[in-house]
């Protein structure tokens, strides 16, 4: 985007093994998904910036409208435990199912568009995704404050100056 710098985003230094130890942690969170109603069960993993993971699973409800995802329930969880930056995430879904966009808003609040993602079916292989490019442009905190300089955009162009008679004179 023009007009706007952004710092670079922070790198972000994996332990070698954090992805798979991560997808496992996310599998056994799994277990415990409650989806009674879709029959959807997810697992989720966050690594936070002291080493210390936090899993969740999704929990529905008979108000379909209150289940919560997998995804949110790890970040919360870590967020509560007093973590307040992620560095990796995993989260293991039926079918690899990437996650949805209100977990995807809710790990922004957290983590740098690096931010690892990394997404498997219970018998499959991971696909590493970042959350920039789930999340591209993402609305965040600094779109709160009133000086953030908006996008550039071209100034607008004169009218165009109209030549001969003026066709509304006309029919007056
Ligand atoms: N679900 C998640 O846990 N994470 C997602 O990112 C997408 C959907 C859950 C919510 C619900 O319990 C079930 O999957 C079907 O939508």
């Amino acid at each position: 985007m023009i007009g706007v710098t952004d710092p670079p985003p922070r790198k972000t230094v994996l332990p070698g093994a954090a992805l798979p130890d991560l997808i496992d942690r996310a599998r056994s969170a799994r277990g415990n998904a409650y989806a009674p109603f879709s029959g959807y069960a997810v697992g989720a993993a966050v690594l936070a910036d002291d080493g210390r993971v936090y899993a969740g699973c999704n929990v529905e409800n008979a108000v379909y409208g209150e289940t919560v995802c997998a995804e949110r329930v790890a970040v919360l969880a870590a967020v509560a435990a007093g973590a307040r930056r992620l560095v990796a995430a995993a989260v293991v879904t039926p079918n690899g199912g990437t996650p949805c966009g209100a977990c995807r808003q809710v790990l922004a609040e957290f983590a740098d568009p690096s931010l690892p993602i990394a997404v498997a079916a219970p018998g499959g292989a991971a696909r590493v995704y970042t959350l920039g490019e789930l999340l591209p442009h993402a609305w965040g905190r600094r779109d709160l404050d009133a000086t953030t300089p908006p996008p550039r955009t071209p100034p607008p162009r004169p009218a165009p100056r109209m030549r001969g008679p003026d066709p509304a004179a006309r029919r007056r």
